[in-house]
């Protein structure tokens, strides 16, 4: 049998983000702490870390946060930064405040442009962060473009090529798939993730795209009823489903 690690209930709620040690001992004093309907006096004592931590502890009336290993889900709105120090509505503006606290932070999974919507995960699981980002497990990630001006017919055949080389890079780009939906509308799906890639490939076939929005990563769909800056926790079947081709 695994062995459950147990933590002190100061320093997980510190992790969390609720305050300093002295300050979650001020709000055990407060009574403000309760654990399977207790109030905890004594925030030293450790527990396990499970994960039905989160309906059995309340702090300040409230369900405790979620325990590290959180994955979330965004629907990113245009405008919003992929960054934690940037002048500017930033992604984490749209999260719980006192998640800015946590350690460790969430990190977002890939980088998406500021002007650019739709899936963003964020997670404070490195090991995942590395296993979606990284190379060799060449996850889809799928976009829909509006373009400034209508497509000409070569593009679906340029961007599945393996040959396309974007300006100022001298490695082409692994084959893409081009769904075109409209004179100027388009889905596009891509294993990379290289800078500006989806705006610099419509640039290299003398397009331009007015709005990008990220539909999906792997078979994880961004769902229709997560509205603009809307944020779910995924489940372990959602995060398996980023990597099913
Ligand atoms: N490609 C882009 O050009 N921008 C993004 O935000 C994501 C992919």
């Amino acid at each position: 049998m695994t062995k459950v690690p147990t933590t002190r209930i100061d320093r997980l709620l510190g992790s969390l983000g609720y305050g300093s040690r002295g300050q979650i001992a001020q709000i055990a004093r407060a009574r403000r702490i309760v654990l399977d309907g207790v109030p905890i006096t004594d925030v030293a004592r450790r527990i396990p870390m499970t994960p039905d931590l989160t309906e059995r502890m309340t702090v300040h009336g409230a369900p405790l946060d979620p325990l590290p290993g959180v994955v979330v889900m965004l629907n990113k709105p245009p405008g919003y930064i992929c960054s934690r120090k940037d002048s500017g509505p930033l992604v984490y503006d749209l999260l719980p405040d006192r998640w800015r606290h946590r350690k460790p932070m969430l990190s977002p999974v890939g980088r998406l442009d500021k002007e650019t919507s739709g899936l963003l995960l964020l997670t404070d699981d490195g090991a995942l962060l590395h296993r979606i980002t990284s190379p060799n497990h060449a996850v889809e990630k799928t976009y829909r473009a509006s373009l400034a001006r209508p497509l000409e017919g070569h593009e679906v055949e340029v961007f599945a090529s393996g040959a396309l080389v974007l300006s100022g890079e001298k490695k082409p780009l692994h084959p893409a798939k081009l769904n075109v939906l409209s004179a100027t509308e388009a889905r596009l799906s891509i294993t990379e993730g290289r800078y500006h890639q989806v705006r610099r490939m419509f640039a290299a076939v003398g397009n331009h795209v007015e709005a990008l929005h990220r539909e999906a990563l792997g078979q994880l769909r961004l769902p229709d009823d997560l509205g603009e800056g809307a944020w779910v926790l995924l489940t372990e079947a959602e995060i398996a489903s980023v990597f099913a081709k």
